[in-house]
């Protein structure tokens, strides 16, 4: 059996469920707008965050889900839909999932709105629902999205990220909504607060792995239904070239600033920089501090008693670091 499927088995059945709740959650009255949320539905990810609700909620509950559980994974990736719509005009990408991006169909203003409209859908859908520990929770991941993009543009404009700046952007970005899905996971089915707290980290742990290992897809070659090679041309310098810079010689970092700064959209300089980057061991460093975060996120699991939803959330942080999309 797929790695996939292995995972999806204890959660079969909520998956399925989830799959029509999402749909249904994003219906509009205006023509255009469904038009728009069929295509995206008709395109999903991977899901892995509602799978990460429901595994943690069925971890900590031994077996239940609710409607809370349901609503709050439906939020989550409809926040997550949002941000991947803005995303994509902010990086000025034209693929996402292997086809057409929004922006790239329907141009950057109406991607700007859709991504409004399904990010007030998901906020919705919780206070209509009286659900508001699970807004609260939400809110602050949707706070810390936005500060981690403006951050990371702050400094891509000056380029003067350290290693520790990456790792607050990435945290802020990403971590913090695979942390609001465990966190989320735990309280829809009413964990203590220690629990959600627990959840809440062992999910930062493996958001800062997953998004290295998205970072690290950029510096490959493989198809991943998004373009690779574009973080340098938007002059986004993430943990692989952070490292290699402070490693290189003064006269190597000059020349890899400088190609940064003033060729970055020189397709023969940005593949010299990429091939300096791998031939300096920045691969292999990205890798070892990803994979720390990933044992780290698997101590905060292991007192939990043996069950086959705590097997698919360990065979889940392996997929995080080991999928080849
Ligand atoms: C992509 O997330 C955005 C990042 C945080 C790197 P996913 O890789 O989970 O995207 P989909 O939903 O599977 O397309
Ligand atoms: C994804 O960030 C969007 C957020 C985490 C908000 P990236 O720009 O790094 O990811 P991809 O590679 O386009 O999915
Ligand atoms: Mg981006
Ligand atoms: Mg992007």
């Amino acid at each position: 059996m797929k790695i996939v499927e292995q995972i999806k088995q204890p959660i079969y059945d909520e998956m399925e469920l989830f799959e029509q709740k999402f749909s249904n959650s994003m219906s509009s009255k205006v023509a255009l707008l469904n038009r728009i949320t069929h295509y995206i539905v008709n395109r999903k990810g991977k899901q892995m965050r509602p799978m990460f609700v429901f595994l943690v909620a069925k971890m900590v509950s031994g077996g239940t889900v609710n409607d809370r559980t349901y609503r709050g994974a439906s939020v989550i990736e409809l926040i997550h839909t949002a941000t991947l719509v803005h995303d994509d005009v902010v990086d000025d990408s034209n693929r996402r999932r292997g086809f057409f991006s929004i922006n790239a169909l329907w141009k950057n203003k109406i991607a700007v709105l859709v991504g409004d409209y399904l990010l007030s859908k998901g906020l919705l859908l919780s206070i209509d629902n009286g659900d508001f520990d699970l807004l609260r929770i939400i809110s602050v991941a949707v706070r810390e999205m936005s500060e981690g993009e403006l951050l990371q543009i702050e400094k891509a404009r000056k380029l003067d990220i350290t290693e520790e700046v990456y790792y607050e952007i990435i945290r802020q970005k990403t971590a913090t909504l695979i942390a609001a899905c465990c966190g989320l996971g735990a309280c829809a089915v009413n964990g203590s607060e220690e629990e959600v707290e627990i959840m809440r980290k062992f999910g930062e742990l493996i958001g800062m792995a997953f998004q290295i290992k998205d970072d690290l897809f950029d510096y490959g070659e493989e198809k991943i239904g998004k373009p690779t090679g574009i973080d340098i041309k938007e002059q986004k310098m993430t943990l692989p070239l952070i490292h290699v810079l402070n490693n290189c010689s003064q006269k190597e970092r000059s020349w890899l600033i400088n190609s940064i700064k003033n060729h970055n959209k020189n397709t023969k300089r940005v593949k010299e920089v990429i091939a300096f980057v791998k031939a300096n061991n920045g691969l292999e460093y990205a890798i070892t501090k990803m994979k720390a975060f990933q044992e780290e996120a698997l101590t905060l699991i292991q007192d939990y008693p043996e069950s086959e939803y705590k097997k698919s959330l360990i065979l889940m942080v392996n997929y995080v670091i080991d999928r080849k999309k």
